[in-house]
Formats: C-alpha cells, sequence, structure tokens
C-alpha cells in the first residue's frame, strides 16, 4: 500500500479541506437556526458537527472562515449576538431545500423564504424551528472557541440542549427507528450518503463484556490465508473458545464436514483448507458460532 503523505501548511488550504472532508465522512449534519438583532431570521447547514455529550447534553458545530474570501458567517454573526441556536436533523425528504439554504444570500434575506420550509416557533428560545425536518434541538450557547484568523478557520459554538423535539413518526417507542428518519450525511465535494435501506447493517459487541480478541485465537485462524480481517473479528468478538466437545459435536452431525474429511489421510492439508472455506460460508451467513467449532477442528487436524 502506497501511501500519500500530506503535511498542512505545504498545500494549498482548499485541497487540504477536501481531503478532510473527503476522509472524515460521512458527516452528520446540523440544519442551524439562528436569529439576528433586526429578528430576521437564519437558518444553514454545517456539516462540522456531532453530539459530544448526552450528560449534559452538548452540541459543538464550527462556523469556518471561508476559505477564499476568509468571511466570517451570518450563523456565526448571530450566535455571537445572542447565543440561541436550534439544530434541526437533515432527512432525505428535504436535502435540496437544505442546499438551498446553504447559499451565501445577505444577512437581510431569510432562507425560509429561498428554500421554502417553514419556521415554527420554539418554546425556550428565539430562532425558529424547521418543521419539515423530523428532530429539532433547542440549544443555548454555551461557549463559542475560535480556532484560527485565517481562511477556513473554525468556530467551535458548543450548545447546551434545552428540549429536543422528535416527530413521532420515526419513532418506535423509546427509539429512533434510522429507516423511519432517513437522515443523510455529507462527504466530500457534492456527495451525501442516504442512511437508510440497504446502507444500513448491525453489529453486535458489548462493550462491557470482555471478548476474546485476535490475540487468543489460534494462529491457524489468526493466519488463514481465506479469511479476511472482519471475518476474523467474528470469531474474536465471541467471549470463550470452543470446547473440546463442542468441536467433536459438530464433527460428528455436520454431514459436509464428515465428506471434507472423507479425505484427511490422504490429502489432510486440503481438508484443512476445506473447512477455511466452509467456515467462511458460515461466517458469511453470520453463524460465527458454528465456523468457531468448525475452524478449532480445522486446528486440531492442521
Ligand atoms: C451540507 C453542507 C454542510 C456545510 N457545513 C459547513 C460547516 O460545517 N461549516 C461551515 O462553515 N460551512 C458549512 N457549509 C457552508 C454553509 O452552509 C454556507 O457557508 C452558508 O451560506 C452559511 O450560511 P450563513 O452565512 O447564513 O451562516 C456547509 C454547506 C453544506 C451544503
Amino acid at each position: 500500500m502506497s501511501m500519500r503523505v500530506v503535511n498542512p501548511g505545504e498545500i494549498p488550504t482548499k485541497d487540504l479541506h477536501q481531503f478532510i472532508v473527503g476522509a472524515i465522512a460521512p458527516r452528520p449534519i446540523a440544519f442551524v437556526s439562528t436569529i439576528d438583532e433586526n429578528g430576521i431570521p437564519n437558518i444553514a447547514p454545517y456539516s462540522f458537527f456531532n453530539a459530544f455529550s448526552s450528560n449534559p447534553p452538548v452540541l459543538v458545530f464550527s462556523s469556518n472562515r471561508t476559505v477564499a474570501g476568509n468571511n466570517t458567517k451570518d450563523t456565526l454573526h448571530n450566535v455571537q449576538l445572542n447565543q440561541e441556536v436550534v439544530v434541526n436533523v437533515v432527512n432525505y425528504e428535504i436535502v435540496r431545500q437544505m442546499t438551498i439554504a446553504s447559499v451565501s444570500y445577505p444577512p437581510e434575506v431569510s432562507e425560509f423564504d429561498k428554500s421554502g420550509l417553514t419556521p415554527v416557533e420554539s418554546d425556550l428560545v428565539k430562532p425558529y424551528r424547521i418543521k419539515e425536518s423530523p428532530v429539532h434541538f433547542e440549544c443555548k450557547v454555551k461557549e463559542i472557541i475560535t480556532l484560527g484568523e485565517h481562511g477556513g478557520a473554525g468556530h467551535l459554538v458548543i450548545c447546551d440542549v434545552l428540549r429536543l423535539h422528535i416527530d413521532e413518526n420515526v419513532l418506535d417507542g423509546e427509539r429512533i427507528n434510522p429507516h423511519k428518519l432517513d437522515l443523510v450525511g455529507r462527504l466530500g465535494r457534492a456527495n451525501y450518503v442516504r442512511a437508510s435501506g440497504d446502507a444500513i447493517f448491525s453489529v453486535y459487541q458489548s462493550v462491557m463484556d470482555l471478548a476474546l480478541g485476535f490475540d487468543k485465537l489460534p494462529k491457524s485462524i489468526q493466519e488463514s490465508s481465506f479469511l479476511t480481517g472482519n471475518e476474523i473479528a467474528q470469531l474474536a468478538g465471541q467471549y470463550v473458545l470452543p470446547t473440546t466437545e463442542e468441536i467433536q459435536a459438530v464433527k460428528e452431525s455436520n454431514s459436509h464436514i464428515k465428506d471434507v474429511l472423507n479425505n484427511l489421510e490422504t490429502e489432510p492439508q486440503k481438508c484443512v483448507e476445506e473447512l477455511h472455506k466452509y467456515a467462511k460460508q458460515l461466517l458469511a451467513k453470520e453463524e460465527a458460532k458454528t465456523a468457531f467449532d468448525v475452524l478449532m477442528l480445522a486446528d486440531e487436524i492442521g
């Protein structure tokens, strides 16, 4: 693998910016609503954004100086003025309206008018919520941290969440259903991802229960030329090694394995390879426990 080495400061900021937003992706999008001193509402998307604490609930987005003109943005002006924000999430249904709101209209223009989105009054802060967005966070700005003075420099806007509003239609009981929420994420350039349907997959791994890890697997599994790192991780993510009885059981009960073992005397190496290939098929079907038994059997006979 040949790696491109990039030293910030030695390439134009616009190129560095694209390396950063291309690699740190997909990013969630805060559709930030603020209000100015004349009561003019402002909405703009910010993908230098995330949640950083649940208790207290804290969201952070960064309003950057423009790379080309080194200008600050209306959102920053407004939060410096009155420290109030509503962060709205962006789903697929409003992605194009969100991009219209990202256009640099002058401060006296409301992006609600431009994007066709609907302002709804908030309960605890002056900025409006965006009706069409399925989740809104009413926030008080806790702190603004300036990261630099040149084009591309961020201003971290640290927001305490005062209240959430969640569309009942995206909820299954007390949990958000990602398929119903249908969020979009930002990649580099003009690219987005849609977080629903086939794009979503589940990986179950407890953070509290101590999984075996690669180092506790027999060398023959760690170094299998048939299994990828992801496949071996399905075994490393288990909590105990298969017992002798379990290995014996899979050997005796599984007809495919019996067939493979018929050639054990004449072609032992081939048998081991067949068992690794069979384990790979089982892993593809999420049958990690049986795959583990099969690979341990291969280790015994190898
Ligand atoms: C999806 C998306 C994400 C964006 N993320 C950021 C960001 O994280 N920081 C930023 O300064 N500008 C970001 N922008 C650009 C701003 O939305 C744009 O400069 C906007 O005009 C700022 O509006 P304002 O001046 O009303 O605050 C993003 C634009 C889009 C379309």
